[in-house]
């Protein structure tokens, strides 16, 4: 089959949402084909994206919800994929808090005020998302009507330890240990700071769920850093107030990297679908998740480098490894990188919705 502009998805016509293949996932219910969306699927990879993002800045974008949700819409449907999701980002939540976010050309977001003490966290500015962030809302609905009906949309925020990890590092960071020793020596400031970004980043995901969305991701991207020990007693407690805060019945998805020690607790920090890098094989993590969790991913985004006879193979022996459980979500183990090509990433979606089928 050629592939150029857009994928066909296997089924002929629309069924209701709920019945959607990836809602019927989340919730592990058994669905004609295995529902396929990559993270960071409407980005810089993306002509489309890059062409938009030529004319305004990372934020200015996020704030336009019209070309916003036009990203969204345009990466769905060009990617055949069984989901979209907004247009948006983690650390959006803390432009009001007032630590002075920026996003560099290069190097990733920077924090002017990062936060290394008790004082830091009571000089952060109280935040109604729904004054200040009500740009992502806005996003929602007008993603949700370009979508119209075609597939589901998913909202996201960062968790607790991932937001917190970029304000006290001020930006990215390989070893964390800026963070690290926050949360040692000072248990009290880790504390009220979790606290904090607990409840911003509920109210954050309730906006995105009172706007329509129908499934939430909570990225923990960089948590794999921490010993099982320390995510027990310095996340875990956090994380499972955030998703037991969330309005229910909107599917939850867990996502980590570098979690292979961790999935257990993860878990039982709550979410229906837990995300998988591609350092765990999918039956193993799912033998250990047990039957009451799904699971997504978790293809190395390296793969796509490759050519697409190798892509293919690869989606196969992970489609293999998924079996033919209920609750199987195909996704990467992380998100798409910047130089990914397009025809790559649409044989990847081609290979899971042809090897796919029930
Ligand atoms: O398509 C999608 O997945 C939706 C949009 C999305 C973005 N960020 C847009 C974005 C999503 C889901 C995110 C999540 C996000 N943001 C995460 C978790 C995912 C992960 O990769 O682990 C993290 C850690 C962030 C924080 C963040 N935002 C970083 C580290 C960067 C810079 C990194 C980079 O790729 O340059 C951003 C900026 C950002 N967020 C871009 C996009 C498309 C690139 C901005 C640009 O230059 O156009």
């Amino acid at each position: 089959m050629t592939r150029s502009a857009q994928s066909q998805r296997p089924e002929a016509s629309l069924p209701p949402a709920a019945e959607h293949p990836f809602l019927l996932a989340c919730r592990r219910e058994e669905s004609p084909f295995t529902p396929v969306w990559l993270m960071r699927q409407a980005g810089r990879y993306l002509p489309e994206y890059r062409r938009v993002r030529e004319r305004l800045s990372f934020l200015e974008l996020c704030g336009r919800s019209d070309l916003a949700a036009e990203v969204t819409v345009t990466a769905a449907e060009r990617l055949g994929v069984d989901a979209a999701i907004i247009f948006a980002d983690i650390l959006l939540p803390l432009v009001p808090m007032g630590v002075g976010l920026r996003y560099e050309k290069g190097d990733g977001p920077r924090i002017e005020q990062p936060i290394r003490m008790a004082a830091d966290v009571d000089r952060l500015t109280p935040v109604s998302v729904e004054e200040s962030l009500a740009f992502v809302a806005e996003t929602v609905r007008l993603s949700r009507a370009g979508l119209n009906g075609k597939v589901p949309l998913i909202g996201f925020a960062g968790a607790p330890f991932t937001v917190a990890s970029y304000l006290i590092e001020g930006g990215s960071s390989r070893m964390h240990v800026t963070t690290k020793v926050l949360m040692q020596r000072d248990a009290l400031t880790w504390q009220r700071l979790m606290e904090r970004i607990v409840d911003v980043t509920a109210d954050y995901l309730n906006m995105q769920i009172a706007a329509g969305v129908d499934a939430v991701q909570l990225f923990d991207s960089w948590v794999g850093c921490l010993s099982p020990r320390d995510y027990q007693r310095h996340v875990l407690p956090y994380t499972k107030r955030l998703i037991s805060a969330l309005r229910p019945g909107v599917p939850v998805i867990h996502f980590g990297t570098m979690t292979g020690s961790l999935l257990e607790l993860m878990r039982d920090a709550g979410g229906d679908v837990v995300g998988l890098d591609w350092r765990v094989e999918i039956d193993e993590a799912w033998q250990r998740l047990g039957p009451e969790v799904g699971v997504q991913g978790n293809l190395d985004p390296a793969l796509l480098f490759a050519d697409a006879a190798e892509i293919r193979r690869a989606v196969r022996e992970m489609l293999a490894r998924a079996g033919s459980r209920p609750g199987y979500i195909a996704n990467l183990g992380h998100g798409v990188l910047p130089e990914t090509p397009v025809d790559n990433v649409l044989a990847f979606v081609d290979a899971v919705h042809e090897y796919g089928r029930r």
